[in-house]
């Protein structure tokens, strides 16, 4: 069995992709420093699989630990890197957090990677490199736009190193970048849990409806979109999990490979936070309490995948729509908050 490595598996998009590369006949050890997500989600992702994925609870900045890490496997084909810091209001308050987190582990990871010769690499990128985009649907060749925040500049950075790393060595990596993330398992096993206020759309409509929340606030209804709110691209979590099990094939099986690829990851189509809302509501049969407010600073107006790259060259399509995410988001949420 090839030995995968995952950096953050025990988070949102990490655990979820533990599951797909074990249903998948891939062997996994995670590494996480439990900073945003808990040892429970261990459990949920063996109850799921019904194989302990190896764990070890360290640091990425610790350079020490993570050559120890090393040392004791020997036997790694891969690297999945979601390890990072992702508040982009927590990373304007404090950039250096964000830069030494996401920039440095990564710099830490690939000196391990070439000292043992492990070749293949995904990284966690973001269609938030694109900022307000010129065209929709947007494909990997449009230009990238100053970041709005430390936490989008990382992203940028990141990318950067990998591509100048893989210029002067045998290093094969992706970089993957997510559109926006929801919904959970479909046992309800696993899941997104925010630690505190939901930033995100999904995670504060479904706490407002399990009660957690008094009010969704809609951030504007004069965008120039039809129904006036901002237009995103939302992925159920499981197919963006098996977004990494088709690039770590690809990376194995190194058929055509440049060294390194860049690949959107979404559904290709575009939902206003209205029609969020609204389906929301259709699928749980659950009314919404939710008011229109002032846009949100920083606020891209529209943006959604152009996939056919992905779709062409990893082989892989997102296969579930909004409404199968937002039931499963409903499910989690109604498990973690006991309502079932
Ligand atoms: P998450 O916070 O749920 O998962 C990240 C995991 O990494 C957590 O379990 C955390 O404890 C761990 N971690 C953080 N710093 C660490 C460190 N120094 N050492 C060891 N473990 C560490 O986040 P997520 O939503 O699963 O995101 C995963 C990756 O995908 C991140 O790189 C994020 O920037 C990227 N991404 C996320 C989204 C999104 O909307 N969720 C969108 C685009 C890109
Ligand atoms: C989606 C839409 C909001 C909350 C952020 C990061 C980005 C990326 C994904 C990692 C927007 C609206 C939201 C609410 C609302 N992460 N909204 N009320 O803005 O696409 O991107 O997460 O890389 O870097 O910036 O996602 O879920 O915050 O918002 O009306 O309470 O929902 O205005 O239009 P976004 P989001």
């Amino acid at each position: 069995m090839k030995k995968i490595l995952v950096t953050g598996g025990l988070g949102y998009i990490g655990s979820h992709t533990v599951v797909a590369l074990q249903q998948n006949g891939y062997s996994v050890v995670i590494i996480d420093n439990l900073s945003n997500s808990t040892i429970e989600t261990l459990e949920g992702i063996t109850q799921i699989t019904k194989t302990p994925p190896e764990f070890e609870r360290l640091d990425v900045r610790n350079k020490n630990e993570l050559s120890s890490f090393f040392e004791k496997y020997q036997n790694i084909e891969g690297v999945i890197h979601f390890a990072a810091s992702k508040a982009v209001g927590e990373s304007v308050e404090n950039p250096l957090l964000y830069y030494e987190n996401n920039v440095a582990s990564l710099v830490y990871l690939l000196q391990e990677c070439k000292l043992r010769g492990i070749a293949n690499f995904i990284f966690s990128s973001s269609c938030t490199v694109y900022g307000e985009p010129d065209t929709l649907p947007i494909n990997e060749e449009a230009p990238i736009k100053k970041a709005i925040s430390p936490y989008g500049n990382t992203k940028q950075i990141c990318e950067e190193i990998i591509s100048d790393f893989c210029d002067v060595s045998a290093f094969n990596a992706i970089s993957l970048r997510y559109f926006n993330p929801v919904g959970a398992h479909d046992s309800a096993l696993i899941g997104e849990l925010p630690v505190g206020v939901p930033q995100n759309l999904v995670p504060f409509i479904t706490q407002t409806a399990a009660g957690v929340r008094d009010q969704l606030s809609v951030f504007g209804d004069d965008y120039p979109t039809p129904d006036g709110s901002c237009i995103r691209d939302y992925i159920h979590v499981v197919d963006l999990a098996n977004a990494h099990v088709k690039a770590i094939e690809r990376l194995i099986r190194a058929e055509n490979s440049k060294k390194f690829r860049i690949f959107n990851v979404g559904t290709g189509k575009g939902s206003s936070v209205l029609e969020i809302v609204a389906a929301f509501e259709e699928v749980t049969g659950v009314k919404l309490n939710y008011k229109i407010v002032d846009r949100r600073q920083g606020d891209i107006i529209a943006v959604y995948a152009d996939t056919t790259k992905a779709n062409q060259e990893l082989g892989w399509k997102a296969e579930y729509d909004i409404k199968v995410a937002l039931r499963s988001a409903w499910e989690w949420e109604k498990k973690v908050r006991g309502l079932n």
